[in-house]
Formats: C-alpha cells, sequence, structure tokens
C-alpha cells in the first residue's frame, strides 16, 4: 500500500505507515533499539542509516548538538527523533565512538 512503509532494523523488517515517528514503531514492536531520554538528549537510540538516506526526515536540533558528540559518521541518527517517509534499513549502534 502507498501508505505503507517498510522499516528493516538490524536485518528484521517491520511495517508502518508513512511518516510514523520511528519510536512509535519501537513502541509497538519488540526491536533491537533501546531508548531511554525519548528526547534526543541521551544517545542511547544511536543509529546508523544503511539505506533509505533520503526516506527520513532532516536532522532535529538536538540531533545536530548531540551526534558530532557521539560519532563523526555521517549515516548516524537518534531513532527518537526520525520520522519514516519511505523504506529505510538501520543498524544499532552498539558502543559510541
Ligand atoms: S532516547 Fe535519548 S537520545 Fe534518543
Amino acid at each position: 500500500m502507498i501508505n505503507t512503509v517498510q522499516v528493516e532494523i538490524n536485518g528484521e523488517v517491520f511495517t508502518t505507515e508513512k511518516n510514523a515517528k520511528l519510536i512509535s514503531l519501537c513502541d509497538n514492536n519488540i526491536t533491537d533499539l533501546e531508548f531511554m531520554c525519548r528526547a534526543g538528549a541521551c544517545g542511547v537510540c544511536l543509529i546508523k542509516v544503511i539505506e533509505g538516506r533520503g526516506n527520513i526526515t532532516e536532522k532535529t536540533e538536538e540531533e545536530k548538538i548531540l551526534l558530532p558528540m557521539l560519532t563523526d559518521d555521517k549515516d548516524a541518527r537518534l531513532a527518537c527523533q526520525v520520522k519514516i517517509m519511505g523504506d529505510i534499513a538501520v543498524q544499532k549502534i552498539e558502543e559510541f565512538a
């Protein structure tokens, strides 16, 4: 369906509505991703976007502040901050670089 997108998290595929928050998908399913502050402040939800970089929302102000402190990977994002606009594949970043 046109309003449905596929989200691959550590190789496992989930389906959700277009423009859904990634954190909402994770609230409703058992995934490998973890959250703590849910507000872009702690870095626990750090992920790397493997596919579909253009299919998620732009970095939030919180991400622009925190991500450079955690990693220099340009594809790193905070899972609690992104909305999904199309199919994506992400991987959890286990340790802060
Ligand atoms: S849960 Fe804390 S930054 Fe995403």
